[in-house]
């Protein structure tokens, strides 16, 4: 995707100072059937600037294929385009030297507003059909903080989404209604086994929705 440099300024200036690395862009086909939205790249999608290469895009990959989607057909992005990171000293127990780590972390709230015009230039742009948000950060950016993923994970849903207002500087409902299907983060296996089956089965459902919506234009 290519944004319009004033709302990259934009951004950069509002986060500036932040623990943020790097810049990667949306991806994907112009007028895509399905936008995945995540959280924000981690250092490997940094490192190839392409979205969920990394542990995540594994797992990913393996439950597009499983539900005969490719990703040639879908355009990729996440709430913040930017690694967030915190910083850690911690005591190498070998070398006994105090090494400075850079694990990722979660976006902040503040930092998924000021990340917010970007996603909407990108929904605006490429009009797909469903909006996939993959983990809460990606649920709550599109339909605010009283949506939890675990909730409404495998759902369709018709509403208005928000999206940020220059004037008042925070996000607000759209008046056009938007179709949403929210799945969890790939990385959320990794914490608990047991929503494999559960993502797995979301991945199947969508997929046959897609199907059907093809069938009936
Ligand atoms: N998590 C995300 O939300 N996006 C990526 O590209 C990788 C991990």
């Amino acid at each position: 995707m290519d944004y319009p440099t004033t709302l990259v300024e934009a951004v950069s200036q509002k986060v500036h100072g932040h623990n943020l690395e790097g810049f990667l862009s949306g991806q994907g086909p112009k007028h895509a059937p399905l936008m995945l939205i995540g959280e924000a790249p981690g250092a490997t999608e940094i490192k190839t600037s392409i979205p969920f290469s990394g542990r995540s895009g594994k797992k990913l990959d393996s439950w597009l294929a499983e539900a005969g989607l490719e990703r040639k057909e879908i355009y990729i992005t996440s709430a913040v385009r930017s690694r967030p990171f915190t910083i850690k000293k911690q005591l190498n127990k070998r070398t006994r030297i105090i090494e400075t780590k850079y694990p990722n972390r979660t976006p902040t709230k503040n930092e998924v507003v000021s990340f917010a015009p970007l996603l909407d230039y990108e929904i605006k742009t490429i009009q797909p059909k469903i909006l996939v948000p993959m983990g809460n950060v990606g649920l709550q950016r599109l339909l605010g903080h009283s949506y939890r993923i675990s909730a409404y994970h495998g759902k369709l849903l018709h509403l208005p989404i928000l999206t940020y207002a220059k004037e008042k500087n925070q996000l607000v409902a759209s008046s056009d209604l938007y179709t949403l299907f929210p799945i969890y983060h790939p990385a959320a296996v990794f914490y608990n086994q047991k929503l494999e089956a559960i993502i797995q089965h979301d991945w199947l459902l969508l997929a046959k929705i897609i199907k059907k919506n093809r069938q009936n234009n």
